[in-house]
């Protein structure tokens, strides 16, 4: 007699009800990374406008959010014992000199540069709440709080006609690239 034998496959049990370490390491690496270089840019655009000037204390309020946020990626990296990423002398000089070339060029490129980093910065805090799980609770409630001061920082930008700059699509085309890019490489390096 034929016998169906059953093909029991043997799934590997994926516990989704936890964070992934390697995920985790990931993504406070990579967020430690992205508010260092956020920093950077704007002390870069406040070394060209001056704190004191119009544009010096609106992007003085960006930048004092951008400090708040390295604070608290400088103590997830030691509470959790993640490895910085070994590009933050690269992201220190490239993340300044973004910051005063867009100021060089005008108020409305630096609110442009805002803009593009912002957006791409805001749209990897929204994904990763997909990547933590409930086992890290704070860390997701922080993610979600960035995330909302990103967003308005992409909003000052736009409401300081960062969309009249001159060559405002390929500028932003082009920092939203380098900015995904560097997201890609800090994750890994
Ligand atoms: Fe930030
Ligand atoms: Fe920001």
């Amino acid at each position: 007699m034929h016998r169906k034998k059953r093909i029991v496959k043997k799934k590997k049990k994926i516990n989704s009800k936890n964070t992934d370490r390697k995920i985790l390491e990931e993504v406070i690496r990579v967020d430690h990374a992205g508010e260092y270089g956020a920093t950077r840019i704007y002390d870069g655009q406040i070394a060209i406008f001056g704190k004191n000037s119009k544009i010096g204390k609106t992007i003085q309020h960006m930048a004092d959010q951008e400090k708040e946020h390295i604070e608290k990626f400088n103590e997830l990296i030691l509470e959790h014992r993640v490895r910085p990423t070994a590009l933050l002398p690269v992201w220190n000089f490239a993340g300044f000199a973004l910051g005063a070339t867009t100021a060089i060029m005008g108020e409305k490129a630096a609110m442009a540069c805002t803009v593009a980093v912002e957006k791409v910065i805001g749209e990897h805090y929204q994904q990763q709440q997909n990547l933590i799980k409930h086992d890290y609770k704070e860390l997701k409630k922080t993610i979600k709080k960035f995330e909302k001061d990103e967003l308005e920082h992409h909003d000052i930008g736009i409401e300081h006609d960062a969309e009249n700059a001159p060559g405002y699509s390929i500028m932003t085309k082009v920092i939203e690239f380098g900015c995904k890019t560097a997201i890609a490489i800090s994750k890994k390096i």
